[in-house]
């Protein structure tokens, strides 16, 4: 592009610092008219940051903004929606009992009263969701839609106010693939007419298929700018993560010895009462890892729950070391050796109001080296505190710093900092990187073949089948609450476990 282009939007030298942490360091960007540019980069890279700060919703410490050439103040979610600007939050902010069209008026300047502008806005709804292919019904109730029409409400919401540039904060972190499919078409459709797109992601593929051009941010600086033509996966990667990332495991075969962990003929019922695990038998050795592959929702919350002490099971056993586990007493199974990363992290991982020095003990501050009858150490709780977030690169402002603050990857990282620094010999990891940046995945994976290496039996669940294929020994298919075949990894293709996870049966050899 020429020298003097015009861009729709551009920041020059933006700094933002918060308490302990320099999260835009002299940010340099620019947004070409009618293009989608993603902004890759991290958890805690400072995406959200940069976007909020251009949206008035944090002022910079220093940095000038230009809109069309012009350079602009901008003090408040109004100054940005006047200068054009819209924004797709990370978390909706829809009123969820209020239909589409009363969203739409909610919060936008009056101007013939509720009455006439809701008309309008109904009107709007129709005209722009048509002209955009967005198929929206401004009277449907916002909670009833599914949660990619309610994004596509947060679109319209930012069209009806006539945006002319548009953020979209990790839309697809929301969203099954389906979905996502259908945004890539709407994001095309609104660019071809004229409106510039910020596309924020921690996801590669989607840069690679939906962008123009992308920059790439790590830890509060911008690293490079871009386009899918010069980069690839591992290049993607490499830039993100400031060093060489291996997207592929590393991995040695297994050792398997003694059998730590035995279910034997196990039913479970779910929250309706329905058999979800229905009779279900298998070992995990020591030194191997087995993996449960299977579309979501087949039994495989039931099945951990159950082994985990979180669930009581209607029949069957699970053994651990040989010794019958009571069910529904975690403590029991912890004190046997065992290492959970539960599928809801902030809801069995972690306690999110406490810091994070407390949550690196939350199962071991009743005995020493952390206290001594009643008596806490707090010095011992400290001294492990800092020792795990450096071992563990935990990124946080401070070891007090409350669990809530962090990112989701370095939530993780502090499950599994602390489950990891236990004597383990059984290891049950659901969905251990759900939701997380590549930087993060690499490192919970090199851990948990870490852990098998050491001898711990590894069971790990998750519905992402490269996960399965790249971290297992040996493979369990559930469907329907059974365990439908149990293979060697290595011996199976992707589309053989596919079919299996469909219910369907391999052609004998
Ligand atoms: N309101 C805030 N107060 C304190 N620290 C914050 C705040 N918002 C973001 N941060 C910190 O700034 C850094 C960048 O965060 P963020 O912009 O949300 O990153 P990203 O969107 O790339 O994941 C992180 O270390 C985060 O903890
Ligand atoms: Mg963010």
């Amino acid at each position: 592009m020429s020298e003097n282009e015009v861009y729709a939007l551009e920041v020059r030298n933006i700094v933002k610092r918060f308490p302990g942490v320099l999260a835009n360091d002299h940010v340099n960007f620019n947004l070409r008219k009618g293009e989608i540019h993603a902004l890759l980069g991290e958890n805690g890279a400072g995406k959200t940051t940069l976007m909020n700060i251009i949206y008035g919703l944090y002022t910079p410490d220093e940095g000038e903004i230009y809109v069309d050439g012009k350079k602009v103040e901008i003090q408040s979610p109004h100054d940005a929606i006047r200068l054009g600007i819209g924004m797709v939050h990370q978390h909706f902010m829809l009123v969820p009992v209020f239909t589409v069209a009363e969203n739409l008026v909610l919060g936008a300047e009056p101007t013939k009263g509720w009455q006439l502008d809701l008309k309008a806005a109904r009107e709007a709804v129709r005209r722009l969701s048509e002209h955009y292919g967005l198929e929206v019904d401004p009277d449907a109730v916002v909670e009833d839609l599914p949660v990619g029409v309610q994004q596509r409400v947060e679109i319209l919401k930012a069209l009806y106010r006539e945006a002319k540039i548009l953020v979209l904060d990790e839309p697809t972190a929301v969203l099954t693939p389906q979905e996502v499919e259908e945004l890539f078409v709407i994001m095309r459709e609104l660019t071809k007419r004229g409106v510039s797109i910020i596309f924020i992601t921690h996801k590669l593929k989607e840069v690679l298929a939906i962008a123009d051009r992308i920059t790439v941010m790590r830890r509060g600086r911008v690293v490079g700018t871009t386009t899918p033509a010069e980069a690839t996966e591992e290049s993607l990667a490499r830039m993100m993560v400031g060093r060489e990332v291996v997207l592929q495991v590393p991995k040695g075969p297994a050792k398997p010895g003694d059998v730590v962990l035995e279910v034997r003929d196990l039913k479970v019922e779910d929250e309706r009462g329905l058999m979800a695990v229905n009779g279900v038998s298998f070992e995990v050795r020591e030194g191997e890892i087995l993996g449960i592959a299977g579309v979501q929702g087949n039994g495989q919350t039931e099945l951990v729950e159950a082994i985990t002490g979180l669930r009581s099971a209607r029949e069957g056993k699970v053994l651990l070391g040989g010794v019958e586990a009571p069910f529904r007493r975690p403590r029991f199974l912890i004190e046997h050796g065992m290492a959970h990363i539960p599928e809801d992290r902030q809801k069995h991982g972690l306690v999110l109001s406490y810091s994070i020095a407390d949550n690196l003990v939350l199962c071991t501050y009743y005995k020493p080296p952390f206290a001594h009858g009643l008596q806490r150490n707090q010095q011992a709780i400290l001294e492990n505190a800092r020792r795990l977030v450096k071992e563990y690169d935990v990124r946080t402002p401070s070891i007090f710093t409350p669990a809530s603050a962090l990112s989701g990857g370095n939530q993780q990282k502090v499950i599994v900092a602390r489950e990891f620094s236990r004597p383990v010999r059984l290891l049950v990891a659901n969905q251990p990187t759900r939701g997380l940046d590549v930087g993060s995945i690499e490192y919970i994976h090199k851990r948990v073949v870490e852990m098998r290496d050491h001898g711990a039996a590894v069971l790990l669940v998750s519905a992402e089948l490269d996960e399965i294929m790249s971290l297992s020994d040996r493979i369990a298919v559930m469907y329907r609450g059974k365990i439908v075949a149990i293979v060697n990894a290595g011996e199976v293709d992707k589309s053989q476990l596919g079919l299996l996870m469909a219910g369907g049966q391999l052609q004998p050899a």
